[in-house]
């Protein structure tokens, strides 16, 4: 039996502790906002805060998972409000949004530890994260944009 805090809820469920948290919340909790990329730690579209920090879901054991405080898109707030989810509408960043919800995850874990960024922060937080439409310049902006 598996046991994990998401979004302020625990949670418990029938799954090994090897099993990749993307996995469980996918699958077990049907929290289908993470998105499965890569499967290798390398695209960043599972990303999700353990802690407040940002990990690769894909990469995070649900053993390592366990009494940690779990967010995911869907948590990030109630409303979809999140300063960073705003700026996202407000430049209208995604194309096919796979993505997305790995970015703003990514981003908005930046700019809870360092609320104003530099450009070259930005780029560096952002760094792990692909996108195939090639938003860069959107995400970057309304990264800036958040962070004001
Ligand atoms: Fe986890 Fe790509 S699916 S980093």
């Amino acid at each position: 039996m598996a046991r994990l805090v998401v979004n302020g809820e625990s949670r418990e469920f029938d799954a090994g502790s090897d099993m990749p948290l993307l996995w469980a919340l996918r699958d077990h909790l049907n929290l289908n906002g993470t998105k499965y990329g890569c499967g290798a730690g390398l695209c960043g579209a599972c990303t999700v805060h353990m802690n407040g920090k940002a990990v690769r879901a894909c990469q995070v054991s649900l053993g390592q998972a366990e009494g940690a405080e779990i967010t995911t898109i869907e948590g990030l707030d109630p409303n979809g409000d999140h300063r960073v989810q705003q700026a996202w509408r407000e430049l209208n960043v995604p194309q096919c949004g796979f993505c997305q919800s790995g970015q703003i995850m990514q981003a908005a874990a930046l700019l809870a530890e360092n609320p104003k960024p530099s450009d070259e922060e930005i780029l560096s937080a952002m760094s792990g994260n692909v996108c195939r439409c090639g938003c860069y310049q959107r995400i970057v902006g309304a990264v800036r944009l958040a962070s004001t």
